[in-house]
């Protein structure tokens, strides 16, 4: 397996990184994760844009040889020497190498990783899978895309050990987003999701699917979402990279239909999207 590591294709063995590296002591990294189709990394500009953003919210330099075009043909390249024209690219930016402590220096070099994950079929869960709700108690940044994932990876766990596929979270009563998806619901023929908020991260496929939305007729709106008003929804699904749209046919003690009308025909769009990509 060949990886990227500060401008460098390495096979992973060659690959060290250091224990100071503040990415390892604090957390202190954003990352993105992009799919490509046959070859073609799909919304790279749009990844760009929001590593760039997630990298100066969290006052992280992205390095000079860090641009769109280095990205697109350091991806080509990891695609070609791993030979993997279906698969996710994982990138991971940190602060970079400092003896620990808290404050940190303005002057470091942040340390760029980048790996290649096969691509995955979700042909089973495309029928539904379950969710339950969980306690949003992450912290007031969620529109970072931060490497700081521990309430997310607490709450995917220990839902995924009673056999839930996603957890949604709510805060104060409101449904925010997935651990690691955006949510969507149906009502009435109509879609809704929460607007965009330091609550939940700006995702690519979700902005993808309200395109498709606009494609296909379908109308939406981005309006806040009660957990009291779950019972009243008709569908429900979930959104992100690695998995594009899956429905959700049950969460906790509501039940929906899945995949449903709505989502079917923003699922048939989808495809037709990628398809053209892989031509
Ligand atoms: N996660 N919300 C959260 C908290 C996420 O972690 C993700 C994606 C999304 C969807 O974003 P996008 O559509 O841009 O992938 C929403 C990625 C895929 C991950 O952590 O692996």
């Amino acid at each position: 397996m060949y990886v990227y590591l500060n401008g460098q294709i390495k096979p992973k063995e060659e690959v060290a990184l250091s224990v100071d590296d503040r990415g390892f002591t604090f957390g202190e990294g954003v990352y993105e994760v992009v799919r490509v189709y046959g070859r073609v990394p799909f919304l790279l500009a749009e990844h760009m844009e929001r590593l760039e953003r997630s990298a100066a919210e969290m006052e992280i330099p992205l390095p000079e040889y860090f641009t769109l075009g280095h990205w697109q043909q350091a991806i080509s390249q990891l695609v070609e020497k791993n030979n993997l024209p279906e698969c996710f690219v994982y990138l991971q930016l940190t602060r970079g190498v400092q003896f620990r402590n808290h404050a940190f220096k303005d002057d470091l070099q942040p340390t760029t990783v980048m790996y290649l994950i096969a691509g995955k079929s979700w042909d089973q869960e495309r029928q539904g899978v379950k969710a339950t709700l969980a306690d949003d108690i992450r912290w007031h940044r969620c529109d970072v895309k931060s490497t700081m994932l521990m309430a997310n990876t607490l709450a995917k766990t220990r839902a995924a050990r009673q056999g839930y596929f996603e957890v949604i979270f709510e805060r104060d009563g409101w449904i925010t987003e997935g651990s690691s998806s955006n949510v969507f619901f149906v009502k009435n023929g109509k879609l809704i999701t929460p607007p965009l908020s330091n609550y939940i991260l700006p995702g690519i496929t979700r902005q993808f699917v309200l395109q498709l939305a606009d494609r296909v007729g379908i109308e939406y709106q981005e309006r806040p979402v009660r957990v009291r008003e779950l019972p009243g929804m008709d569908e429900v699904f979930i959104s992100a990279t690695g998995i594009e749209i899956i429905p959700v046919n049950q969460l906790d003690g509501l039940r929906y239909q899945a995949p449903g009308p709505v989502f079917s025909c923003l699922r048939a769009a989808f495809d037709k999207s990628t398809k053209e990509l892989r031509k």
